[in-house]
């Protein structure tokens, strides 16, 4: 992309209200348009962006004397190095060129003083494309959706498969059989997922002839899954459709509250669905698995009197995110960070899932699952054990699982006392959010106008392995906070400080943060010397970001979970002792916070940071608290 520039009637700055984006490795090139600086000659000149709500940085390039045919130099050369290509992306520019009267090789700050306002040509290389690679095709099968007509099924599972058929990576031989309680025809279950679909954020490309070729492979029955009688009729309904020319394979998903999946898993068994002589029978098992650890081993158990543990896929749909399955890419395949992966570097880690919404219409399935259950039990614990766990030999199902479990066995389970001084429970009262008022947690509908229910949930864990020990790893989750943030910082251990002793500045220690959502990337804070005849010194960013390197995002995560688990890839899936080592770790948590006394809720106001005691979990050790989702950032 080429933007024109002009000196602006003021003779001052030049704003270019059009989106700009560059890729990171690309350099922008600026040319001396109309050869002025040569005329004058002059032999460098000040470049200056402004981005709103970035700040100002300026370069100084050096002038050409063919002004058309050589670029004057790039930015990436002047030694403006924390441009993200997405901050660019996202901001409209002001670019002020001037030229100087003489080449001063010394510090920036001296390149003050402008003499003239020179036009220039601003170019951008277009974006980096890497052109991603087609997702496999899935294997051909009916998936069986019990809680069809629930929300999960509408928000993320229908529009996950709608993009794998438009991507062209669906079997042309794949079917839905949705199950659901509520009296519905297959056209209107059509409609309606249809509906919800056009609407959902996950759903890429929505068109209706797209949807029109996708609508026929879905199908509904209504069926209560409490009457052994269903059962039967599934199995009658599931041979029709195999007799009129549907796949044998059979890939069940449960997709309703932790209850009722015991029942579905002895219904299919009962009646034999749970095996077959000819093609394959999978069962995929959304979370909670169980409340606690008891209840985990029960399922367990009733899952696999009826199914091969192989043919078991626990869902946990953080590990279908492209930036979590990256963890590992980043950690193994750079030598730069595994080295300092460690005690002896690494300081402490925080791992935070921050969210400005509510329970929207969840409120009887939050009631009896609370912050703990529903993301630390499972999002945040893989998260933490793909930051923590050793190498495995291969990505494989087994290797991968093998590690992270020896990380949670590897956590020392809580004692009450641990628990008082190390966890921080929160439930959100009425607050702003956007500029809007929401209501308190425990008025909204459905919930217990005295629920203790905990809307925020921050634990200190201590991992006891000679990789870790001494090293806090801070977890914490909400909803109703200020703003959309889920990331993970590694704090490092602070150098000595006597070589900057008598500089001004505080020399702030290195922080890794890898950005999960909403900014996918990574940046890299360390210090530089502030450019100037003193020792000053600033934190600056290294930062690579997904949208700017690879111009998207890929598949989200529930498409990524589906297409695998009907290629029988169980890689990004829990595994039964990996589902009991997250509850070993979160029940004695549970089971403190029945006996503590009870908190004081609300203790947070929706659209703040969260409960004020989550400085004091840090303050165990002396650790800074990132405001990371605090006002005003
Ligand atoms: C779900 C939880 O598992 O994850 C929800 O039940 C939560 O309460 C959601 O909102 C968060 O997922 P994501 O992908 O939006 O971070």
């Amino acid at each position: 992309m080429k933007l024109s520039l002009l000196p602006s009637a003021d003779g001052v700055d030049i704003a270019i209200s059009r989106r700009f984006r560059t890729a990171r490795s690309d350099p922008i090139v600026v040319t001396d348009r109309d050869g002025q600086g040569s005329a004058l000659g002059v032999r460098t000149a000040t470049l200056e962006l402004v981005l709103p709500g970035i700040g100002r940085e300026i370069g100084q390039v050096l002038l050409h004397r063919h002004p058309f045919l050589h670029p004057l130099q790039s930015f990436r050369d002047c030694g403006i190095a924390h441009f993200a290509a997405s901050d660019l992306g996202h901001a409209a520019i002001h670019v002020k060129l001037c030229a100087r009267d003489n080449y001063d090789s010394k510090s920036l700050s001296r390149a003050s003083n402008p003499k003239k306002i020179m036009s220039a040509i601003i170019q951008a290389s277009p974006l980096e494309t890497f052109s991603q690679e087609p997702l496999p095709t899935g294997d051909s099968c009916v998936l069986i959706i019990f809680g069809a007509s629930g929300d999960l099924t509408k928000r993320k599972l229908i529009p996950g498969l709608y993009n794998l058929a438009c991507e062209g990576c669906m079997n042309p031989e794949f079917e839905v059989l949705g199950i659901g309680r509520t009296p519905m025809s297959s056209e209107e279950f059509r409609k309606k997922t249809g509906e919800a679909a056009a609407k959902s954020k996950d759903t890429r490309d929505f068109s209706e002839s797209g949807w029109t070729d996708f609508e026929t492979r879905l199908h509904y029955m209504v069926g209560d899954i409490n009457d052994p009688k269903f059962y039967s009729q599934l199995r009658v309904r599931l041979e029709e459709m195999e007799r009129n020319g549907s796949s044998p394979n059979h890939l069940f998903y449960v997709s309703t509250p932790a209850s009722a999946a015991g029942p579905i898993i002895e219904g299919l068994g009962a009646v034999g669905l749970s095996r077959r002589e000819h093609g394959w029978t999978r069962i995929v098992l959304e979370k909670p698995f169980g409340r606690d650890l008891e209840s985990a081993n029960v399922l367990n158990d009733v899952v696999h009197g009826v199914f091969d543990e192989k043919t078991v896929y626990r869902i946990d749909h953080y590990l279908g995110k492209e930036t979590v399955q990256n963890i590992l890419v980043f950690r193994f395949s750079n030598s730069l960070f595994e080295p300092v992966w460690n005690r002896n570097y690494i300081d402490y880690v925080e791992i935070t899932a921050a969210e400005t919404v509510g329970v929207e219409n969840r409120a009887a399935f939050y009631e009896e699952t609370g912050a703990l259950r529903d993301m630390v039990a499972n999002h945040l614990l893989q998260l933490l054990a793909l930051t923590a766990m050793e190498p495995p030999v291969a990505f494989d199902a087994d290797s991968v699982r093998e590690q992270k479990v020896q990380v949670f066995r590897s956590i020392r389970p809580m004692r009450v006392e641990d628990v008082a001084r190390c966890t921080v429970r929160g439930q959100y009262g009425s607050g702003v959010i956007d500029g809007k008022r929401v209501l308190g947690y425990r008025e909204e509908p459905g919930v217990d106008p005295s629920s203790i229910t905990e809307t925020y949930a921050a634990v200190r864990f201590q991992i006891e392995n000679w990789r870790w020990a001494g090293v806090p790893f801070y977890i914490r989750t909400g909803k109703r906070l200020a703003r959309n943030l889920t990331e993970i910082r590694v704090h490092l251990k602070p150098t000595p400080q006597a070589l900057f002793a008598s500089t001004p500045s505080v020399i702030a220690p290195n922080v890794i943060t890898i950005s999960i959502q909403p900014d996918e990337g990574i940046s890299i804070a360390f210090d530089a010397k502030r450019p100037g005849t003193q020792m000053r010194t600033v934190t600056v960013q290294a930062n690579f970001s997904y949208q700017a390197s690879f111009g998207s995002k890929g598949p989200v995560a529930y498409e990524t979970l589906l297409l695998d688990s009907m290629r029988g890839d169980a890689t990004l899936f829990t595994r039964r002792d990996e589902v009991e080592a997250e509850w070993r770790i979160i029940t004695p948590i549970e089971e403190a916070w029945a006996h503590l006394p009870a908190p004081d809720f609300p203790n947070y106001g929706a659209g703040s940071e969260g409960p004020a005691s989550w400085h004091e979990l840090l303050k165990i050790r002396g650790d800074t608290a990132d405001q990371a989702i605090g006002h005003g950032e």
